[in-house]
């Protein structure tokens, strides 16, 4: 079947999610994030990951948020800063990230083609709508769909179930994008086609269902419709 919609996982697919430590590293007074930026960066990131499958699986959901708050607070602790200024400007910059700097040109070459095209993320509402504004793309987006609707987080597919619900459309007229190996097997898993943007050249995650397309970036995204 053609592809109609093209939906987009949010932090690490369109916004770069390493771009609060990297930003707050460079500003005077952090000098202590100099070296360690970059593993603070993983830390936050994976601990906020396994926060969620935790979560999922065990049915106790909090919004993405917590988890973000919960994994920054782990990381730092590892990283023994106990800095509660930097801590409130690594969670600020957390609402204004970066989009990839392909994101505008890819969305809007995909909307030329008449395809919808919509983000579908763990992230809260309040989030992702920060997120889409600051980064500038609310014109190049259908929607913002959140799990905060199911209450659950991914990979369960009462989320992946959001997208036929809003837009109607079959799975296989879905093409999802995906940073995460995880979300991208998932998402494969439930009957999207499903492609996966492995910006850091990673090996591909042995789960039971693999992604129909592996991108270095987004701007391969048109070439696989
Ligand atoms: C999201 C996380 C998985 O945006 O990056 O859903």
């Amino acid at each position: 079947m053609a592809i109609t919609t093209c939906i987009f996982d949010a932090y690490g697919t369109l916004f770069d999610v390493s771009a609060a430590a990297r930003a707050a590293a460079s500003e005077p007074g952090h000098e202590t994030l100099a070296e360690i930026w970059p593993k603070l960066a993983a830390d936050w990131r994976g601990k906020q990951l396994q926060y969620t499958w935790l979560r999922a699986i065990t049915g106790d959901h909090c919004d993405f948020w917590q988890v973000t708050r919960d994994g920054l607070d782990w990381a730092l602790e590892a990283a023994q800063i106990d800095d509660p200024a930097l801590r409130d400007r690594l969670l600020a910059l957390y609402w204004e990230l970066a989009a990839f700097p392909e994101v505008p040109e890819v969305l809007a070459a995909l909307r030329a083609r008449g395809l919808t095209t919509a983000i579908l993320s763990n992230g809260s509402p309040p989030m992702l709508a920060a997120a889409v504004q600051s980064a500038g793309l609310e014109s190049l987006l259908d929607d913002t769909l959140s799990v905060e609707s199911v209450g659950v987080f991914k990979p369960d597919q009462r989320v992946y179930d959001l997208v036929g619900q809003r837009f109607g459309c079959d799975r296989d007229a879905v093409l999802f994008v995906s940073s995460n190996g995880w979300d991208a097997a998932g998402a494969a898993g439930y009957g999207f086609v499903s492609a996966w943007v492995n910006r850091a050249g990673d090996p591909v995650d042995r789960l039971p269902a693999r992604p129909h397309h592996i991108l270095s970036d987004l701007t391969g995204i048109p070439g696989v419709l």
